[in-house]
């Protein structure tokens, strides 16, 4: 079968998609996250942003996610606004770091290349995020990655793209904070194939909160926030759609996790979603995200997963 690369968006080109003739690709097992030191409240882009943030419990939140991170063969790094802003602040046209309260959200920063080695920069559809991608590009360039610019169009990063495990395929989420027309740049510059997917819910805002891919053939999806179309593309292409329940997808953020190998990293507070999970051959793994979730992000969002710099292979 020949191999499809670019945008498929009809119905015949989606038909004739077979995700196992796709080129292959390695999984990504480095973990960016951002240090919460500035993570607050000051302003609401999206239905779930409201309350008052406790920082300590934050910070122990937080601390938990790294460590359950830890334990499994990825390698974390952390990025520190605080020290990021001593470099890219000099001069520079970029807000100082306690005026980007999200900005622990790193999985909407950029997107990693197909092998890892690389990024994409994000164009933040918010001006309250804007210059977020300014220090993860500061931090990325530091750590060994090739850094490319944001495309032309909104784009927020792995909050909306998501690699498919093990192959050149990205599922780009659209339609709320990501325009359709990113995709279009993105499959050419990164040579993949791109299988758009429509969000129509305000409150699943990123692709992140309603899809989780666990392999090549299964995920774990809250179908409430897709177009029609978008589900049955998923449909089309996983052999098995584990479905959260809809209380837990809203309310403890259960599809916006990470997976690694048979372990699922996810939102406490989900036991039906775990139990799906568990009898699909997962082992799960909560982290109460209960400070994060006030701004609207949970484990996925605090995590960004990339290659290693330079495209050496993880031992
Ligand atoms: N307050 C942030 C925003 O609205 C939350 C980001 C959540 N990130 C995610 N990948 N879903 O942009």
């Amino acid at each position: 079968m020949q191999e499809r690369r670019g945008v498929l968006d009809t119905p015949d080109e989606l038909r004739a998609l077979s995700v196992t003739d796709l080129p292959s690709r390695r999984g990504h097992t480095t973990v960016a996250m951002v240090d919460p030191e500035f993570f607050d409240l000051s302003y609401s882009i999206n239905p779930h942003m409201g309350g008052e943030i406790d920082t300590a419990q934050a910070r122990r939140q937080w601390d938990q996610l790294r460590a359950v991170h830890e334990r499994t063969r990825a390698d974390v790094h952390v990025l520190d606004p605080a020290t990021v802003w001593e470099s890219v602040g000099n001069g520079a046209d970029v807000a100082p770091p306690e005026a980007h309260p999200d900005m622990v959200f790193v999985a909407n920063h950029a997107l990693p290349t197909a092998g890892g080695e690389g990024v994409v920069l994000a164009r933040m559809a918010s001006a309250e995020r804007e210059s977020e991608p300014d220090y993860f590009r500061a931090w990325a360039r530091e750590q060994g990655y090739t850094v490319e610019p944001a495309p032309t169009a909104r784009f927020e990063g792995a909050g909306d793209a998501i690699w498919h495990p093990g192959r050149r395929l990205l599922w780009g989420g659209h339609g709320i904070r990501t325009e359709r027309a990113a995709y279009d740049e993105l499959a050419d510059r990164l040579d993949a194939t791109v299988v758009p997917l429509e969000l129509t819910d305000e409150r699943y805002f990123h692709l992140d909160l309603c899809l989780l891919p666990l392999s090549e053939t299964a995920a774990l999806v809250q179908p409430d926030a897709f177009a029609a179309s978008a589900l049955e593309r998923l449909d089309a292409v996983f052999e098995t759609l584990v479905e959260a329940p809809a209380d837990e997808s809203l309310d403890s953020f259960a599809v916006n996790g990470g997976v690694i190998d048979d372990t699922v990293i996810t939102a406490t507070g989900a036991p039906g979603a775990t139990q799906r999970l568990e009898r699909a051959g997962y082992e799960v793994v909560g982290v109460d995200t209960g400070e994060f979730r006030k701004a609207g992000g949970s484990v996925g969002c605090l995590t960004l997963w990339l290659g290693t710099p330079g495209g050496s292979s993880p031992p």
